[in-house]
């Protein structure tokens, strides 16, 4: 277990089109995972993707069961390690709200993303999941799936006019939080 260094944008190892996971339950598989929660925790993000520090594999950890402080006025994400994932929208209607990622410290931007999707994937016992979920919850898993194509949030943004430092876009929140 261990908090791991979290790669930056401009970083090519955030680009890549990470790898499928093919062995569930091993002992490198869990330890993996062990690591992204405790570095998802240690900077209180929503969500974390393998890539993000730098291991080139389908597996994305995300939601707290709790507030997150970095999100204080979001719904609770239940706390889930997602595997080789697949999203279907439900609907074709995009939504757009404010989104921040430990890979791009200091900023937020307002990202169009699918309101309603289905997810499908595995938990890290190859245990499959389903489920279909709105808003907050499918923005989060849109995120997150997204550094598994090599996809960072600015790369989404349709308007750059709504990209900024969140310290000047959210004053209150800053003064607790770096990003
Ligand atoms: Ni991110």
């Amino acid at each position: 277990m261990a908090v791991r260094e979290i790669l930056k944008m401009g970083d090519q190892r955030l680009l890549r089109h990470a790898q499928p996971i093919k062995d569930f339950d091993t002992d490198a598989l869990h330890l993996l995972i062990s690591d992204l929660i405790d570095t998802m925790r240690a900077a209180n993000g929503a969500g974390l993707a393998a890539p993000q520090i730098g291991v080139d594999l389908q597996v994305v950890v995300f939601g707290s069961g709790t507030p997150n402080p970095r999100y204080p006025d979001r719904p609770v994400v239940p706390h889930t390690v997602l595997i080789n994932p697949v999203i279907i929208p439900m609907e074709t209607t995009m939504e757009s709200d404010w989104e921040g990622c430990l890979s791009v410290p200091g900023l937020r931007g307002r990202v169009p993303r699918f309101g309603h999707i289905r997810y499908t994937g595995f938990n890290q016992y190859g245990d499959p999941i389903d489920r279909t979920v709105q808003g907050f919850h499918a923005r989060v898993v849109q995120h997150e799936c997204d550094h598994l194509w090599g996809t960072l949030y600015p790369m989404r943004m349709t308007d750059l006019s709504q990209l900024g430092y969140t310290d000047v876009l959210f004053p209150g929140i800053a003064a607790a939080q770096d990003d």
